[in-house]
């Protein structure tokens, strides 16, 4: 009862602390800005890219090492008066120390402005802290949702952050709140998938890593989050990065908006922009969504940025300026406080004509800057600029280590097994395929590089799937032959015929086969795809395995689902390893000898076939169950593995689902408990899910939306009671105007593989 009291008290006397700070940061913001020349505060709303101030034959390349160009840098910093910096440089991770001289410098040039403003710098640190060489690195965002376990994606959060600070970077454009609801889309694995309650979880769980759970950000761990990207950015209609995409204002804010509008509930200080087009409106042009739906309506008090070089595209993309100016003036009106413009200070030149000509107005500029100065602030940028990475003595430790090994352990999803894992110790293995013996698909896009082509020159000391299953099952036991080989110099999707009848020998001598298969590393534009299907070749590679009669797993290791229908019959087990990062071939293997029993779930819908991609959360029209007398044709959903879906080298049995009431009214709630027992013979830990459908609806609702869920340890023979509270707010949805309704009648409560009902009394206007 005391502790109760006592955390009461302590979470009232920092809520009063937290008001206090913001109101004595407002007052430093407002006599700040009174000072400011409308040059000086034009200049705060501008974003360079690292190279631009570097040295080198011209902006876009520099010297290696990297070093500032002093007059691109005083071009820029004393001259323009630019506020923030982004990226690495040349493409590549810097070290540490480099990333202390490049903060010291940037400071440097600051302090010789006349308003001293320290330069804010961010970076992409999606799985870690990407660009600094030496970092720890974690699953990709979709590997972390597979998990389903909150407290692993905050810690790796956590992490993140402390070994962003070490790097002297305060500000980190993560985490990718866009639903993973189309899986041609190339940055899928970027998001959390395609559910937006499981999003909207693990987003917070992210936002408390980076922010601290009071978002304390000046704390010399922590920094600020950047939600991206606002909003709808990825179901374009192709399927294509950055094309159009067509959303209905209702279908927006039931899925795409609920993610960032918990995000920014919690607290999250800044948010990029979509790139894309959404019913033909450029999103950087967009007042109704950046104004009036993000500031007015959420409220949200943070920094907007756009997206690369995105004002830019109004103009040379979307043809909706007709010079850049007129871009910069679309998009600062829309909303926009600052540009990721990223290279060059014209941004600067006609946002200050535009205020003088009146066509932006100084209020706007206002509204921007004192966003801005205040992130500046909190973040403690003014007393605390540069950090000494010497003081972070636990950076890329052992014990940072082992939070990314175990997070790679729990997201690995055993998909099929047909009695064939685990595998003894004994046994002697053929590892074979593209992604066999490779650290740069294990991590993925964004690492040491964008597009993750740099990852073996700094990724040495970890383990392959190969060296990890070599020292896991001894030298003797291991075989290994590629069959099929990325192409490390041609484009991405470019593959390398191997040696199959060295594949085909080595088969016969082998009492198992692992194939790892997928995809290579990609992020944005370049993992634009034209075939969903596993390529043909590494098909070929499964097809030729198979002759050999050799039980084969598949190891999936790729960034979205590519499709396995044509040859997943041909084998005995698959495993999901999507990008889990530098510790994920160690996961994977000790998953395969069973050491770790495996205990992810997809965080998305693995489709069978092209044409059918469709999230769990569809409406009936989809179902078309030939087993209900639909006719006999391809209508049916009957995706290759279901949303959730994960097997274990034990089993659970659910028994005793209940509920507190039969009936819930405007105010009221229920109690959802259920049971759950470990009916197997091996320690497991099981992913209780709980879905609601709306029996009937004035819109057709969805078959069934997640509401909760708690990833739970058992023991063999363990049983455990699991409680879930479902409030009015769980069964609501958005209506054709636009408004968060729920209402009256019958809703199906369903966990694993039981079911119960209850009446809501009332209908409900959100
Ligand atoms: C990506 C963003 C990223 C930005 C800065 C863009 O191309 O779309 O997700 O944060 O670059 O690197």
């Amino acid at each position: 009862m005391k502790k109760v009291a006592l955390g009461f008290t302590l979470i009232l006397s920092m809520l009063g602390v937290n008001a206090q700070n913001s109101t004595a940061i407002d007052k430093k913001v407002n006599a700040l800005l009174k000072q400011m020349t409308l040059e000086e505060k034009v200049g705060q709303m501008c974003q360079l890219t690292l190279n631009s101030i570097g040295e080198g034959p011209d902006i876009f390349t520099s010297v290696e090492p990297y070093r500032v160009d002093d007059g691109r840098i005083k071009r820029a910093i004393v001259d323009y008066k630019v506020g923030s910096i982004l990226n690495t440089s040349n493409n590549r991770a810097l070290s540490l120390e480099q990333w202390h001289q490049v903060a010291v410098r940037i400071h440097e040039e600051a302090m010789k402005t006349r308003m001293k403003i320290p330069v804010i710098f961010g970076i992409d640190a999606i799985h870690g802290v990407n660009y600094t060489q030496g970092s720890t690195l974690f699953p990709q965002e979709l590997a972390m949702a597979a998990t389903w376990n909150r407290d692993l994606v905050q810690r790796g959060a956590a992490i993140t952050s402390y070994e962003m600070r070490a790097s002297s970077i305060p500000w980190n454009f993560s985490p990718v709140l866009d639903l993973g609801l189309d899986p041609r889309w190339p940055r899928f694995w970027e998001t959390f998938g395609e559910d937006p309650y499981l999003t909207s979880e693990m987003g917070v769980q992210m936002i408390k890593g980076y922010q601290g759970a009071q978002n304390n950000v000046a704390a010399f761990d922590k920094g600020a989050a950047c939600l991206k990207h606002f909003l709808g950015y990825s179901v374009p209609v192709s399927g294509k990065d950055r094309t159009p995409a067509l959303i209905p204002e209702n279908y927006l804010r039931e899925y795409h908006l609920p993610s960032f509008k918990a995000a920014i509930e919690q607290g999250a200080k800044t948010l990029m922009v979509n790139s894309g087009i959404i019913n033909g409106e450029s999103v950087h042009a967009s007042r109704r969504i950046l104004t009036d739906l993000l500031k007015k309506e959420l409220k949200f008090k943070g920094v907007v940025v756009t997206d690369w070089a995105d004002i830019e595209n109004l103009y040379k993309r979307d043809r909706i300026a007709a010079t850049p100016k007129e871009a910069v003036k679309l998009s600062v009106n829309a909303g926009i406080d600052m540009s990721m413009v990223p290279y060059s200070v014209d941004f600067c030149d006609y946002l200050i004509q535009l205020v003088k000509e009146g066509e932006v107005k100084m209020e706007r500029i206002d509204d921007a800057v004192s966003r801005i100065l205040k992130l500046k602030y909190e973040l403690g940028l003014f007393e605390k600029p540069i950090t000494d990475y010497k003081e972070y003595t636990q950076f890329g430790s052992k014990e940072f280590e082992k939070s990314s090994y175990s997070a790679a352990c729990e997201a690995i999803t055993l998909l099929k097994n047909e009695n064939v894992l685990p595998l003894s110790k004994g046994v002697k293995v053929l590892v074979t395929g593209p992604n066999a013996n490779s650290m740069r698909t294990l991590n993925g896009g964004w690492s040491y590089s964008w597009q993750g082509e740099k990852t073996e020159e700094f990724a040495q000391k970890y383990n392959t799937i190969l060296e990890a299953v070599t020292s896991k099952f001894g030298k003797e036991n291991v075989l290994y032959e590629a069959g099929v080989e990325y192409n490390m110099k041609g484009v991405y999707h470019d593959e390398i015929m191997g040696d199959f009848n060295a594949v085909q020998q080595k088969a016969a001598q082998a009492d198992y086969i692992i194939a790892c298969i997928g995809e290579n590393s990609y992020t944005e534009k370049p993992g634009d795809l034209q075939d969903l299907y596993l390529s043909e070749n590494q098909e070929n590679l499964v097809r030729e395995l198979a002759k050999s009669g050799k039980p084969i797993i598949l190891i999936l290791n790729e960034g979205r689902p590519r499709i396995i229908s044509r040859i997943e019959r041909l084998v005995k087990g698959v495993v999901m390893a999507y990008l889990p990062g530098n510790f994920g071939g160690d996961a994977l293997a000790d998953v395969l000898a069973g050491d770790v029993n495996p205990s992810g779930k997809l965080p998305f819908t693995y489709p069978a076939y092209p044409n059918s991609l469709i999230a769990y959360h569809h409406k009936p029209a989809e179902e078309q169950k030939k087993s209900e007398g639909a006719y006999d044709y391809n209508g049916e959903f009957t995706p290759q593995y279901p949303f959730g879906f994960g097997l274990s080298y034990t089993s659970f049995t659910y028994s005793q689902l209940a509920l507190s009431g039969k009936n819930m009214g405007k105010d009221g709630s229920l109690e959802v408990t259920v049971k759950v027992k470990n009916s197997g013979s091996r320690d497991g830990m099981e992913v209780v899910k709980l879905f609601v459908s709306d029996v009937v609806a004035s819109l057709t609702p969805d078959v069934k939306r997640l509401k909760g869920f708690q990833k739970i340890a058992l023991k063999p023979g363990e049983e455990k009671l699991v409680t879930f509270r479902l409030t009015p707010s769980d069964l609501k949805f958005v209506d054709l105007s636009n408004r968060s309704v729920a209402e009256k009648g019958e809703f199906v409560v369903e966990v694993a593989n039981l079911s119960s009902s209850f009446n809501l009394t009332e209908n409900i206007l959100f």
